[in-house]
């Protein structure tokens, strides 16, 4: 779904006299740079010189000025309390918030013009159609081919600039130094279990396994589908970049592990032109996904489950994407741990992250030096992850572990808990992270977990985040109780 009201706007002022500013004359300045390659991926040479004749599709982000607008529009009605809660932006409410200036548009086809190239304008980006060799001078740069570990080869340029008086409009170009989120499968250093039977008796610890029975005895969700009626409107949605799931593996693992969901499906929306055909997904893109999907849809059908799919864009411009679409999905997932470089702490969780800092983590002295203490500090929440169980390319394992395994869990409660408050005519929690800081965590929405740590990387040596009563910064407030969290969302939000 493209939009088009640039290219219709533009011919109409031209008409009129309008004239774009003589922008993109002023001298080239390095834009942005990457300084270092990922892991996994290594330069090789481009032998067959075939890299200066491919055409690739250059698009122009613009900038979105609305954008802090935006943030706070989306405190305001996250915060419980504030009068605007719950009350959610539509599509196009969105759409004109962050509407690229025209003059934006204007500047950078008028560059791209005074080059030779007729662009196209879509939404917040202008976009050509040019080969390698014509990028590398408009963009004074150098594209080089690089390959990652599973073989799959990109070009890419690691530096590159713009006329400077385009600085200020353009957010990124792309495709320009960005590798391909690739990941090699993650069977992180778990023990195997023994090989153990279909229809033994659940375990409600999950220490042995980590199924969909367990976990909805651990987090008290088994009974969720005669707790309340299935609210047609809600929907849980998942995104892997480069990453298509498989229905065969979904339906291996249903059979096995959530016979009562079995016959459940997914449905695929396409970003960018993306592919949703299951066939023509690499073998090493599909784990993340089938897992993510074998997760959500034994929790949460039928409930809808909708699978983005993205094999063209990054994360931030994902996120953007699923805002516009109009049948946005409810919930979405995603994971990490630790004290951002980057992002300062947010105001909703100051009091919660200042209380462990100043008070209760024994590591506050001992981490000096190695963390950002203003820094937006996560998780915010925990979930079980260990010996997770999954089908992919029709082999079945048990003993995934990581963040990744635990975010489709909390998703799925948070889509159940959604799904409740819709049938009695409540709003869906949205950004739930206000609600989380100021109301489950401290008044027992949570399982508080108080004991483990989480360690870092070699370079640190023994440093490591406790978990402490309270929010800490290995667990954040822990782990959901579904209907506890469920009864404080329906008593304190509208
Ligand atoms: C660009 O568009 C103009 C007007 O539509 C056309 O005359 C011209 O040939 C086009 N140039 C290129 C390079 O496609
Ligand atoms: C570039 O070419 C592809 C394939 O012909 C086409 O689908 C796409 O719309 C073109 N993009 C632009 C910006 O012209
Ligand atoms: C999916 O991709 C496969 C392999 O490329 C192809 O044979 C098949 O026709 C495609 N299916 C659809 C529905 O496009």
């Amino acid at each position: 779904m493209y939009f088009s009201k640039y290219t219709l706007l533009l011919p109409v002022l031209l008409g009129l006299g309008y004239v774009p500013a003589a922008r993109g004359s002023s001298p080239y300045q390095v834009f942005d740079t990457l300084d270092h390659i990922p892991d996994d991926w290594e330069e090789i040479p481009d032998t067959q010189n075939t890299l200066p004749s491919t055409v690739i599709e250059l698009e122009f982000s613009l900038d979105q000025p609305g954008i802090p607008q935006l943030e706070q529009l989306t405190l305001d009605m996250s915060t419980p309390g504030n009068p605007s809660y719950g009350q959610h932006l539509t599509p196009e409410e969105m759409d004109a918030i962050l509407e690229v200036p025209q003059s934006s548009v204007a500047a950078v086809q008028s560059w791209l013009e005074s080059h030779g190239f007729n662009s196209t304008v879509r939404n917040d980006h202008v976009a050509i159609n040019i080969t390698i060799e014509d990028t590398e001078s408009l963009l004074q740069t150098t594209y080089k081919l690089y390959r990652h570990a599973t073989g799959r080869t990109a070009a890419v340029a690691l530096s590159y600039s713009l006329p400077l008086d385009l600085h200020s409009i353009v957010e990124v170009v792309e495709p320009t130094n960005g590798f391909p989120a690739l990941k090699r499968r993650r069977n992180l250093n778990v023990a195997k279990p023994e090989p153990s039977r279909i229809m033994k008796r659940i375990d409600p610890t999950c220490d042995d396994e980590m199924t969909p029975s367990c976990l909805a005895v651990l987090y008290k969700y088994e009974d969720w589908t005669t707790d309340f009626p299935v609210a047609p409107e809600n929907k849980i949605a998942v995104y892997c970049d480069h990453n298509i799931p498989q229905t065969a593996d979904i339906n291996k693992y249903l059979a096995e592990w959530a016979p009562d969901k079995v016959g459940a499906t997914y449905e695929c929306i396409s970003i960018h032109g993306s592919s949703c055909n299951e066939s023509t997904a690499d073998p090493d893109e599909t784990f993340e996904s089938n897992f993510d999907m074998q997760h959500t849809l034994s929790a949460t059908w039928p409930y809808k489950n909708i699978y983005y799919s993205d094999r063209t864009l990054g994360y931030s411009r994902f996120l953007r994407r699923i805002i516009m679409e109009k049948s946005f999905a409810r919930t979405i997932e995603w994971g990490g741990s630790g004290f951002s470089k980057f992002l300062p702490r947010h105001s909703w969780q100051a009091t919660a992250v200042n209380n462990y800092l100043d008070n209760k983590s024994p590591d506050t002295q001992d981490n000096q030096g190695w963390f950002v203490r203003s820094g937006r500090a996560y998780p915010d929440v925990a979930a079980r992850a260990n010996r997770a169980c999954n089908y992919d390319q029709g082999k079945r394992d048990c003993f995934f572990a990581g963040t990744s395994a635990s975010t489709p869990i909390f998703a799925s409660i948070i889509t159940l808990i959604n799904g409740d408050r819709i049938s009695k005519g409540k709003k869906p929690l949205g950004f739930l992270n206000p609600f989380l800081y100021s109301i489950a965590g401290p008044q027992g929405g949570l399982t508080d977990i108080t004991g483990g740590r989480v360690e870092g990387c070699v370079q640190v040596g023994d440093k490591r985040w406790r978990a402490t009563e309270g929010w800490d910064a290995a667990t954040g407030w822990g782990s959901p109780k579904f209907h506890a969290l469920k009864k404080l969302a329906n008593d304190n939000l509208p």
